[in-house]
């Protein structure tokens, strides 16, 4: 199978239409007034994918006299399409031999080769301009909590008042169910004698309140989630139990994975070869890591971990979940003390409980509760006895999925220092997301790796596979390596996966295609603080740190779930939405993923559907305390000036204007103030 050396960042010029070009299915020849290109801009947002279903009957080509005018272009059908090719055997008038192949100066792209460009840019678009790019690091010495805005009373107010009429309805329906419609509810019921094992809050809470909007959730999807993704439509005809595929699809902006620098893609590097390692190793090993899964691929991809995070040694494992499930009790026991961050994510907290240890819990993210905690616990030492711990772990994440926070790693250094604690960072989403060079939490805060005991991190977010890996000093991780029930009892990974991690690895680091991993890692951080930004000069309260590739839009209303959802998709986007138990019950939010494959004209077209959306649903009531507002307005009356200027003698930030931007001015600034802080 001969390799393909395809480089999804270089178009040729014949074909270097954007991908928003590609969507005009419907744009006429004809040159567009000015105005109309102004109009279009804003409609052509809400277009299908190139990837439409009708792609492969236009095709796009520059004209002469569009100079200067790019998206939208004008289309040619494929019929019609026989661009004048100029033949250099006529050209020479010698008699064209019609069994030799004409030389042509130009030669337009076959419909397939169109087909194959329209697909690589649905999985990862082409860069729009060099000044998409932005490096991100953490610079100084306090890192700030991010300021958390909070909306009007009445939006608190009328939340708990949803919530209390869906939890009374649901209690009424189940009351009269319960004895009207008995065969519904058997097992809800004690029944001879023995107790009902459904009958719990999680138990009602989606029965009454989760079936609801449940359409929003778990929407089958089909081929590569790349920058666009394909919905499998469904209805349902009871409420949202069941499901039918209707057998359409539909193409949607993907703004729901966590393919933080793009490389879930189906061409490219690393399909070609982990392609050509299926086809030497096959797709398993069919062992565990303890018997015969181990091979020359693991022990490659384990070097290439620990060079990448920065330190000595490092085991990999076929499911992230898993790496924590059975770290956390490989390397703490009975005596032991862990001190977890009060989000981390449920692999954490499985792992923790099966070790043994005790486990005690910190407010997120907040350095002085920690403090308290281990102030506390390590003055009180083990329960009954009192002896000292035999070992304290901190357990956080790098970066929060839910919060779009980071850990507060200087701090942490800070109190470990002074506690004498290990430290262990879950860096599923931080590494590759985060860092100028793509190297975690350790590299974005420029810390040294030696001073974090365990960097842990999986590969199914920025890397496009699946497993995880713990990396450590190699005493650490050669124990690990026994003591560990995934080592012993786990699926090893498989060959393909192995190859997409190492081959993602070395594009990342510039050693496979110099240039590339740097550029998706620059897209990545100006795509995140670019529509970060955006969306709150538009009015939303954002929550997260302004680095962070996960965007979480407060949206409060249980209703307004549904409707979020309903509307992107309407205007062909894909969003998570998330509620409870996900989150605080008071607190739910759609959480945009950024990614690398996105444009700006991706995120110019989201920005246009959330400016939309956010006025149908009334969801832009931020303060401007957490960045948007708009700069103070020249010629301030005397009052005003007086109270600026005492506040800012203060230290505190005076006349916050509450940030309502209009869609123009946001984009038409956007690329330069994402460059500056995004206050
Ligand atoms: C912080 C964290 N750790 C571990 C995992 C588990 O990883 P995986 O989904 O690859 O099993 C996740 C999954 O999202 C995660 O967010």
């Amino acid at each position: 199978m001969p390799i393909r050396t395809i480089n999804p960042f270089v178009t040729s010029s014949s074909l270097a239409t954007s991908p928003s070009d590609a969507l005009n299915e419907k744009t006429p020849i004809s040159m567009p007034k000015s105005s109309a290109i102004r109009n279009n801009r804003l409609s052509q947002f809400f277009s299908t994918s190139p990837k439409s279903k009708n792609f492969d009957t236009t095709l796009h080509v520059a004209s002469p006299h569009r100079a200067g005018f790019r998206p939208p272009s004008p289309q040619i059908n494929m019929p019609t399409l026989s661009l004048p090719t100029i033949n250099l055997t006529t050209a020479t008038g010698e008699k064209s031999k019609t069994e030799e192949r004409p030389m042509t100066l130009f030669q337009p792209p076959s419909p397939a080769e169109v087909r194959r460009i329209a697909r690589q840019h649905a999985a990862f678009g082409p860069i729009g301009s060099q000044s998409h790019r932005y490096s991100s690091r953490f610079v100084g010495d306090d890192f700030p909590d991010p300021i958390e805005d909070e909306p009007p009373y009445y939006f608190l107010i009328t939340t708990y008042i949803s919530y209390l009429i869906l939890i009374a309805f649901g209690h009424v329906r189940d009351f009269f169910g319960k004895r009207f419609r008995r065969e519904h509810y058997k097992h809800l019921q004690a029944r001879d004698g023995y107790a009902p094992l459904n009958s719990d809050f999680d138990n009602f809470y989606i029965r009454r309140l989760q079936l609801r909007i449940n359409d929003c959730f778990r929407r089958p999807v089909t081929g590569v989630p790349g920058r666009f993704i394909t919905l499998l439509d469904r209805t349902s005809d009871d409420h949202n139990i069941s499901f039918k595929l209707t057998g359409t699809t539909t193409e949607t902006l993907n703004m729901s994975s966590y393919n933080y620098l793009g490389f879930a893609q189906s061409e490219g590097e690393c399909a070609d070869a982990v392609e050509a390692a299926t086809r030497k190793y096959g797709v398993s090993f069919a062992s565990t890591r303890g018997d015969a899964g181990t091979s020359e691929l693991h022990l490659d991809v384990e070097d290439l971990i620990a060079k990448f995070v920065g330190k000595e040694s490092a085991m990999i494992f076929s499911m992230g979940f898993v790496t924590n499930a059975t770290a956390f009790p490989a390397l703490v026991g009975k005596g032991s003390l862990i001190i977890s961050d009060q989000l981390n994510h449920s692999s954490i907290r499985f792992g923790s409980r099966l070790s043994g240890a005790v486990i005690d819990m910190f407010k997120h993210n907040d350095m002085r509760d920690l403090e308290r905690v281990l102030r506390e616990r390590i003055s009180q030492g083990q329960p009954r006895t009192h002896r000292p711990w035999k070992k304290i772990l901190v357990a956080v994440e790098g970066l929060y999925s839910m919060e779009g926070t980071m850990c507060n790693l200087p701090g942490l250094i800070a109190l470990k220092k002074k506690y004498k604690f290990n430290l262990f960072v879950d860096e599923a989403h931080s590494i590759g997301g985060l860092g100028p060079k793509g190297r975690g939490v350790c590299d974005y805060f420029g810390v040294d790796p030696s001073e974090v005991d365990i960097l842990m991190g999986t590969f199914t977010k920025s890397f496009g596979a699946n497993g995880g890996y713990v990396a450590g000093d190699k005493k650490l991780i050669d124990k690990l390596r026994v003591t560990n029930a995934g080592t012993i009892f786990g699926e090893t990974p498989s060959p393909p996966i192995l190859v997409q991690i190492a081959s993602a690895l070395k594009i990342i680091s510039g050693e496979l295609v110099p240039g590339q991993g740097e550029e998706r890692l620059q897209r990545l951080a100006f795509n995140s603080r670019y529509l970060r930004l955006g969306l709150k000069r538009l009015g939303f309260i954002v929550y997260g740190h302004d680095d962070s590739p996960i965007i979480p839009v407060l949206l409060y209303h249980p209703a307004k779930l549904p409707a979020f959802s309903h509307e992107m998709l309407k205007r062909k986007i894909a969003v998570v939405v998330v509620g409870y138990p996900a989150t605080p019950l008071i607190s739910s939010r759609a959480r945009f993923c950024v990614s690398a494959a996105h444009t700006k004209d991706d995120l110019d077209r989201l920005l246009a559907a959330c400016d939309q959306t956010g006025e149908i649903l009334q969801l832009k009531f931020s303060s401007g305390i957490a960045g948007g507002a708009a700069p103070i307005r020249d010629g301030l009356v005397n009052e005003e000036e007086r109270e600026f200027g005492k506040m800012a003698a203060k230290g505190v930030k005076p006349l916050v204007v509450p940030p309502r931007w209009k869609l123009e001015d946001v984009i038409r600034s956007g690329v330069q103030d994402v460059k500056v802080p995004l206050t």
